[in-house]
């Protein structure tokens, strides 16, 4: 990859796909240069999908396996492949619902990046909206760091935060959470595609 290239992304996702939305329009309207390469889903009717369709990326269902928790070994072989052959730079999970394996994390060393509704360390797993909430914090946010073998335990990269209102229910805190999350991540990405921080 040389300076004035695009940064060529893979987006992986299990759900509606929202941030995968906000950085097609930071790369439309906001011009960041990185280009999606492919869109990969281990949910066969996932939003993420119908997105990435739409904007015309090579989108494709990877069957997970029998695990729930991880993709199995033969369907983690395949999403490499499949990342490999559109020769991604940055693999951006973008609520991806698996724990990233030994695979994928020996193919793309420190060059898988994930978005997580919380201020990381606290609230780690799922619905961290909701443990905010619980936890009676007055403020919560996103964070984006890098994947390694734990969940959501890899080093930080960035953050944003939100306030917590009165009165604030799961949905409304979420929501808020997402707008800050589609801010965040297309920063960051663009910081990738022109700083380009990977090693070798
Ligand atoms: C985001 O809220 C992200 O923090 C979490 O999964 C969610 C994905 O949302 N990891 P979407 O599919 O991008 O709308």
């Amino acid at each position: 990859m040389s300076a004035g290239e695009k940064l060529r992304l893979g987006v992986l996702g299990s759900g509606k796909g929202s941030n995968l939305d906000a950085i097609f329009r930071g790369i439309h309207e906001f011009h960041l240069p990185a280009e999606v390469k492919v869109v990969a889903s281990d949910v066969r009717d996932a939003g993420i999908l119908a997105i990435g369709r739409s904007h015309r990326a090579h989108s494709k269902y990877v069957y997970p396996g029998e695990s729930r928790a991880k993709l199995d070994p033969d369907s983690e072989r395949n999403m490499v492949n499949l990342l490999q052959q559109e020769h991604v730079e940055l693999v951006v999970l973008a609520g991806f619902m698996r724990i990233v394996g030994p695979q994928l994390l020996a193919a793309f060393p420190r060059r898988i990046i994930n978005i997580h509704p919380s201020l990381l360390p606290k609230h780690r797993g799922l619905r961290a909206w909701e443990q905010a909430l619980a936890a009676g914090d007055s403020v919560a946010g996103c964070t984006v760091h890098y994947v390694d073998e734990g969940v959501d335990t890899g080093d930080i990269i960035a953050q944003a935060e939100v306030d917590v209102l009165p009165g604030d229910t799961a949905e409304s805190l979420h929501a808020r959470i997402q707008e800050a999350e589609h801010a965040l991540y297309p920063e960051v990405i663009g910081f990738f595609a022109r700083e380009r921080p990977f090693a070798g």
